[in-house]
């Protein structure tokens, strides 16, 4: 039939790492409906189901205006039968039944609640919900054990759930600088995750360390953590707080590079001396420390930087297209057996034969 016939309205390439995807779009009723599927899915550990929704609204982001009739999607690659139906549901009806229920359910509140909890995942969330257990206040008073890490989630669960702001990320790198160039003169310090896809705000503060003198970044990071525990940890001063697994958790096999999922206590600096007074006078900020090695520097901005779906789909890319092995430290090339070096991003994504993607486009 003519409809058929007719070009379809948006072409859209299959991995998120062969497109734009700015951080401003024109559907976010729509990507926020299919998100909140995804996350729920996540919830309940069905990885596929979530990935699928997340890919579903990732693909939305990219269309350069907003989606007015489900016809106009047609052609357009990861959208299933399932979010396609919840699409047509919200163009038609201004919402979806599943989404809102979702959204009201008491599983999905209470799992939202608690994996908000610094140093609690999905498994530990389930497990107690399945316990009983519904909101952080309900962990206070129980018999639950709680690691060290979880005690600080749940001491500043308030703050950490309060997005950061630029300015805050800029405060807590002048802290990061001063604490890196006090044990590593020369070290470089470089903003990634979202601020560096330009967010203006996040849910932490991510940063990579490296030295330009190969070698020189090793057992950089428990120095770090070590002059921020004592060189400023008096009271009424910036410090750092606390960390997950540890204060300086050894490289694992996963990623060998030395990192630190930390909290900082940032002092307030907009409040005027009066209003210090009174109330809360500084706040608990997340921040991710990584170290690595010079030679590996660009794979590790580019490993850093995200989107998650960006960085799933450029693995995806380079495994299943060009039949090679990226990570956050190299990029193997299994056809020829070797590994391929790179000093920049830019060549990165030109190894992989892909068109440069700006951090700001990534946020897939
Ligand atoms: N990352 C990772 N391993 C983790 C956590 C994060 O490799 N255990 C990577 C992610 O793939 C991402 C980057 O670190 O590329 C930043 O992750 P995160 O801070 O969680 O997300 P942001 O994109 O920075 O979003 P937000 O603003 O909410 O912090
Ligand atoms: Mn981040
Ligand atoms: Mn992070």
């Amino acid at each position: 039939d003519k409809l058929r016939l007719d070009p379809p309205e948006f072409t859209v390439k299959n991995y998120a790492c062969q497109r734009r995807t700015p951080l401003k779009h024109n559907n976010t009723h729509l990507t926020h409906a299919l998100e909140l599927l995804a996350e729920s899915a996540a919830f309940g550990e069905n990885e596929g189901r979530s990935v699928a929704f997340t890919r579903a609204a990732s693909v939305l982001k990219t269309l350069p205006r907003s989606v007015q009739r489900i016809e106009e999607l047609r052609g357009l690659p990861c959208l299933g039968e399932h979010s396609l139906r919840v699409i047509k549901e919200i163009l038609e009806y201004g919402a979806s039944q599943e989404v809102e229920s979702t959204r009201q359910s008491e599983q999905y509140q209470a799992m939202k609640a608690l994996t908000g909890i610094f140093g609690v995942g999905v498994k530990t969330a389930d497990r107690w919900y399945r316990e009983g257990v519904r909101r952080p206040s309900d962990l206070m008073d129980s018999e639950q054990k709680l690691n060290q890490a979880q005690q600080a989630g749940l001491q500043h669960y308030k703050d950490l759930n309060t997005c950061v702001s630029k300015a805050e990320a800029d405060a807590i790198g002048v802290i990061v600088d001063q604490a890196v160039q006090a044990v590593l003169p020369g070290a470089q310090i470089t903003l990634t995750g979202g601020f560096r896809r330009g967010k203006e705000s996040g849910h932490d503060v991510d940063f990579l360390i490296t030295h330009p003198e190969e070698g020189k970044e090793e057992g950089l990071m428990p120095k770090v953590v070590n002059w921020l525990d004592t060189q400023v940890g008096q009271k009424g001063q910036n410090s750092y707080l606390e960390s997950k697994d540890g204060p300086a958790r050894p490289p694992s096999n996963m990623d060998r590079f030395e990192r630190c999922f930390s909290i900082f206590k940032l002092e307030s600096q907009s409040c005027s001396p009066p209003e210090r007074e009174k109330s809360h006078q500084w706040k608990a900020v997340r921040v991710d420390l990584v170290v690595s090695p010079f030679s590996q520097f660009a794979f590790a901005v580019l490993g850093w930087t995200g989107s998650k779906l960006f960085e799933r789909d450029l693995r995806r890319y380079a495994g299943q297209v060009k039949n090679m092995s990226l990570n956050s430290h190299s990029l193997f090339d299994s056809h020829q057996r070797c590994f391929l070096r790179a000093t920049s991003e830019e060549e990165i994504f030109s190894l992989l034969g892909l068109e440069y993607i700006p951090a700001c486009d990534r946020n897939a």
